[in-house]
């Protein structure tokens, strides 16, 4: 996502994905990083865990991961398109298609537990940084005290820039490693673990892109 635009009309996070679709996931999917995550992940993770995952996309590597583990996964997507492919390729896991911003904290449901872990792979960018804020509060408390968060991003300190990406134009904002990492720890967790790479989308029009993973729990 490196072209910055003009103003003019850009794609909604569900227009954007839906326009996508597999696509996404091909371009995405291989990130060694992003598997490294997972990794990490399971080993923090007790058998047949709870984890929510939010913006679950076509549901590899993500949810796919997760379930073939054993534990059980709710994926959540604003995108119709990624989550009826999510649904076809893993079955072991639930998705449902809603914005996240929307949602009660998930798991805070008076009948439930918190969840144990809850990923959110590259889905704060089409936010803005008051929902990015609110959203990590909301999730922490969608979380049993101690629970694990992983988060990753594109750390860059972007605010609504119009960018074209994959070919679509979008708006996105983000925020340096370092002011992402503060606004997670305001959230209340505590960072167990961060890695900052490189990663080159298998797209003709991918360019290298810094992506930043954190590892956290709540405290
Ligand atoms: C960059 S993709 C990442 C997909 C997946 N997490 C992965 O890493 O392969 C971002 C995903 O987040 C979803 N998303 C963006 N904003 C969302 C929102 N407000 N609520 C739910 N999903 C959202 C998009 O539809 C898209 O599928």
């Amino acid at each position: 996502m490196t072209d910055s635009m003009g103003e003019g009309h850009h794609l909604s996070a569900a227009a954007a994905f839906d326009s996508l679709g597999a696509d996404y996931e091909r371009a995405f999917a291989h990130s060694a990083a992003h598997h490294a995550s997972l990794q990490r992940l399971l080993a923090d993770l007790a058998p047949g865990s709870r984890v929510l995952d939010v913006g679950s996309g076509t549901g590899r590597p993500t949810a796919q991961t997760l379930a073939d583990a054993g534990h059980e996964v709710l994926g959540v997507d604003v995108s119709p398109v990624m989550t009826e492919i999510a649904a076809r390729q893993v079955p072991g896991a639930v998705f449902r298609c809603a914005d996240i911003r929307t949602m009660p904290p998930a798991g805070a449901d008076a009948e439930e537990e918190g969840f144990d872990a809850v990923c959110a792979y590259f889905s704060l960018l089409q936010m803005s940084r008051e929902d990015q804020s609110r959203l990590l509060r909301g999730l922490g408390r969608s979380l049993r005290p101690g629970g694990h968060l992983v988060v990753a991003t594109v750390p860059l300190d972007v605010e609504d820039v119009g960018v074209v990406f994959m070919g679509r134009p979008v708006r996105v904002t983000s925020f340096g490693a370092e002011e992402f990492t503060a606004l997670v720890v305001e959230a209340g967790f505590s960072v167990q673990w961060e890695q900052n790479s490189l990663f080159t989308p298998a797209h003709p029009a991918g360019e290298p892109e810094p992506q930043l993973f954190l590892h956290c729990r709540r405290l």
